[in-house]
């Protein structure tokens, strides 16, 4: 009997220091195995005599049931032990931030010039694109730049072939206006003898072989608007070009003309728009004027007319060029054409 009790002691004692499940196997094969003292026990009974053995019989059940007990009651520890620590360690944390996801969006450029386009739609305008890379006749001589004259020296050209091209090398356009001859040749191409009349607007890429400084670029978009018909005047285009300043700037944004000159249109403005970022007051952007020059425009030269197919003693017209990436500077107060064609997208993300 004394036996029975230092076995109880000695595994419940040994049963103390057991943190893991393999220890605890290892100590239930040493406590409850074929060969552990108490099976011994069980095994020696039938060495006792009649009168001995019932009492030793069923102290040593109480021990084993005992020893059992604090087994499964260990092992119910140790497996709560086990997840508690697995749940601890796999933890999600809920509260942290997110992952940003990076939406894509459209170049600023190309935002503005759907505003403007979305403008002149609304106005009556269609939208004509034409080809980038043009003729040396079609960018400067259909648009009354004669050879040689010094107003080809504003926009200096990338020439893309010029080999056996005589006068007529090919070009990046310098500007969207060979666009006004290609249209009118394909609108009065439908009826030569009464062609009928335009309403257009022209965006897309432009070329200059230019120095690049904050202020120019050898690339950037225009946005030019033709229209011609009968009876059209100069207080159509006043009319038209003020709605789309409103209409672009604010309904209350003022404007002004100045006269100026270009080859292909007779008499020639430039317009400018009241500083929309001082109201006129005089600013940085406006550089105290509290004007901004926009765009130019005119009526269409009655030699631009004619090579176009359009009788200029029937038909007149007015026509504009304008730059998105302009107006964008100075919406924004971006200080450095550069930023556009940069492909910084610290700079991008802002629109
Ligand atoms: N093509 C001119 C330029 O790039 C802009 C321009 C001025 C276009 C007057 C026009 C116009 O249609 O009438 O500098």
């Amino acid at each position: 009997m004394d036996q029975l009790n230092d076995i109880e002691k000695a595994a419940l004692d040994a049963l103390a220091s057991v943190v893991t499940e393999e220890a605890l196997q290892a100590w239930k094969t040493a406590q409850l195995g074929r060969s552990s003292p108490l099976m011994q026990v069980f095994a020696g009974l039938g060495k006792l005599s009649k009168e001995e053995r019932p009492a030793v019989g069923s102290a040593a059940n109480r021990v084993k049931v005992a020893i059992e007990a604090a087994l499964a009651a260990r092992e119910t520890e140790i497996k709560a032990a086990a997840l508690a620590k697995s749940l601890e360690e796999d933890a999600l944390d809920v509260t942290l931030p997110g992952r940003t996801v990076n939406v894509g969006r459209l170049h600023p450029s190309t935002q503005q010039l759907r505003r403007v386009l979305d403008i002149l739609k609304e106005m009556g305008f269609q939208v004509y694109t034409s080809r980038e890379v043009e003729t040396d006749e079609m960018n400067f001589q259909m648009l009354n730049f004669p050879l040689h004259h010094p107003a080809r020296d504003m926009q200096d050209s990338f020439y893309v072939e010029s080999e056996g091209r005589g006068d007529n090398p090919i070009l990046m356009r310098t500007h969207t206006s060979p666009g006004q001859i290609r249209a009118m040749r394909e609108y009065a191409a439908t009826n030569p003898q009464n062609p009928p009349p335009i309403r257009i607007a022209l965006p897309g890429m432009c070329f200059r072989y230019e120095q690049i400084t904050s202020r120019s670029e050898m690339q950037f978009n225009q946005v030019e608007g033709l229209a011609v018909g009968e009876g059209i005047t100069f207080a159509d285009l006043k009319g038209t070009l003020s709605d789309f300043a409103r209409r672009m700037f604010g309904q209350n944004a003022r404007t002004r003309f100045r006269a100026d000159h270009f080859p292909f249109t007779e008499p020639s403005a430039e317009m400018d728009v009241e500083c929309f970022v001082c109201g006129g007051k005089g600013c940085s952007v406006c550089k105290r004027s509290g004007w901004l020059e926009i765009l130019g425009c005119g009526m269409v030269h009655p030699v631009v007319l004619q090579n176009g197919g359009y009788d200029p003693k029937r038909y007149s017209g007015f026509a504009w060029g304008m730059g998105p990436e302009r107006q964008l500077m100075l919406r924004y107060k971006i200080d450095d054409i550069r930023y556009f064609w940069g492909n910084d997208v610290r700079f991008l993300e802002q629109f």
